[in-house]
C-alpha cells in the first residue's frame, strides 16, 4: 500500500475549479430546447444546484491518468444529465414534493411533462455522447440506462415487502452505483486505459456509490428535509426497506419486527410513528451497522486505485469516500 496522502477539500476544489466550470457550461448549453417548456424545467433543474459528484468522479478518474481530451467535459456534462433525467422520474414515482431544498419539478410542473422532459434530457445526453463516435461509450451508457431502469422496476416490486441484505444490494448496486461506476469507467474510456486500469476505477466507483446509497438512506432516516432538501423518512413511507431497517428486522423483537411490518405496509407514520421507528433502530444499532457498513465501503473504494500512480488526481480521489460518507446532505 503506499503511504501517498489524502487531499483536503479545497485542494480538491482547486484541481477541479476550471473542468467544473466547464462542465456546468456544457451542461447548461446542452439544455436548451425548441420548446420552451423543456428548456424551463431543464433549466431549473441544473439552477437548482446539486452535488456534482458524478462528473467530479468521471474528472478525476481522467486527470488520474493525465488525460486531456476535451471529450472529459462533453462526458462530464453527459453523466449529469443521465443522473437529472433519473431525478425527474424517481421523483414522480416517489411522488416527491421537494427537491435540491425546492418544490421538486413534478410538483411545480405535473408529472405528464415530466416524464418527457426526463424522456428528452435522456435523449440528450445520448446525443452529446454520440459525437464521441465511440462504440464503448455508448456501450457502457446503454447497459447503465438499463440497469437503472431495471434497479427501479425491481424496487417497485419488492415495495411493502421485507427484503433481505442481498436483495438490497442487488438495487442499490442497479439504481445508483452503477452510474457511479460508468462515471469512472468512462474516465477511463476517454483516457484510452487498458482494461485493468478501466476495471480499477470501474471497482472504486462501485464501492463508492454503494457508500453513497447506503449513507443517502440513513439520511433518510435520521436528517432533517431542511438540511437535506428533499423529503425525509420517505423509503419508509414508500414502503422501501433499507438498509438500517433491514439489520432492524434481523435483530429485533417480535414487537419490534410488528412496528416496522406495520409503517411499511401502511406506508404511513399512522399506527407508528418515525421516533418510534428511529429508537427502534438506535436500540438495536441499526443505523451504526448501517455506517459502519458504508464506511468499509468508503475503504474498498480507496483500496481499488491502490495500483494507481500517485498524483493530485488520485489523492483527491482518496478524499472522495471520506466526503460521501461524512455528508449532511
Ligand atoms: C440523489 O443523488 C439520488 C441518489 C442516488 C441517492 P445526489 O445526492 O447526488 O443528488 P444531488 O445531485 O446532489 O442533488
Ligand atoms: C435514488 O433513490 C435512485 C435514483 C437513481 C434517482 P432514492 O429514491 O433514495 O433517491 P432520493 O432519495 O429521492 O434522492
Ligand atoms: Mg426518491
Ligand atoms: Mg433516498
Amino acid at each position: 500500500m503506499s503511504s501517498i496522502s489524502i487531499a483536503t477539500a479545497t485542494e480538491v476544489f482547486d484541481l477541479l475549479r476550471d473542468d467544473l466550470a466547464a462542465v456546468e457550461r456544457e451542461f447548461a448549453q446542452q439544455s436548451v430546447s425548441g420548446i420552451e417548456v423543456v428548456t424551463e424545467i431543464a433549466q431549473y433543474l441544473i439552477s437548482g444546484g446539486g452535488k456534482r459528484i458524478r462528473p467530479l468522479l468521471l474528472l478525476l478518474s481522467a486527470k488520474a491518468l493525465d488525460c486531456q481530451s476535451p471529450a472529459r467535459i462533453r462526458l462530464g456534462a453527459v453523466v449529469e444529465m443521465l443522473h437529472t433525467a433519473t431525478l425527474v422520474h424517481d421523483d414522480i414515482i416517489d411522488e416527491a414534493s421537494t427537491r435540491r431544498g425546492r418544490p421538486s419539478s413534478n410538483a411545480t410542473w405535473g408529472n405528464s411533462k415530466c416524464v418527457l422532459a426526463g424522456d428528452w434530457l435522456y435523449m440528450q445526453s445520448f446525443q452529446t455522447a454520440l459525437a464521441e463516435r465511440n462504440f464503448r461509450i455508448l456501450d457502457l451508457l446503454i447497459s447503465l440506462t438499463q440497469q437503472m431502469v431495471e434497479g427501479e422496476l425491481l424496487q417497485m416490486e419488492k415495495l411493502g415487502r421485507l427484503i433481505n441484505e442481498e436483495e438490497y444490494f442487488d438495487l442499490i448496486f442497479r439504481k445508483t452505483a452503477f452510474l457511479f461506476k460508468v462515471s469512472m469507467q468512462l474516465g477511463a474510456a476517454v483516457s484510452e486505459a487498458s482494461p485493468a486500469i478501466e476495471e480499477a476505477l470501474g471497482e472504486y466507483g462501485r464501492n463508492l456509490g454503494l457508500a453513497f446509497q447506503i449513507v443517502d438512506d440513513v439520511l433518510d432516516l435520521t436528517a432533517t428535509e431542511n438540511v437535506l432538501g428533499k423529503p425525509v423518512a420517505s423509503d419508509l413511507r414508500e414502503g422501501k426497506a433499507t438498509l438500517a431497517v433491514i439489520h432492524a428486522l434481523e435483530r429485533g423483537t417480535g414487537a419490534d419486527r410488528e412496528a416496522i411490518r406495520t409503517v411499511l405496509a401502511d406506508r404511513a407514520f399512522k399506527r407508528v410513528s418515525h421516533a418510534e421507528i428511529l429508537a427502534i433502530l438506535n436500540n438495536h444499532g441499526s443505523i451504526a451497522y448501517a455506517m459502519d457498513t458504508a464506511h468499509a465501503y468508503a475503504e474498498a473504494a480507496r483500496q481499488s486505485i491502490a495500483d494507481l500512480p500517485d498524483t493530485d488526481a488520485k489523492r483527491a480521489l482518496l478524499w472522495v469516500p471520506g466526503f460521501v460518507t461524512s455528508r449532511d446532505r
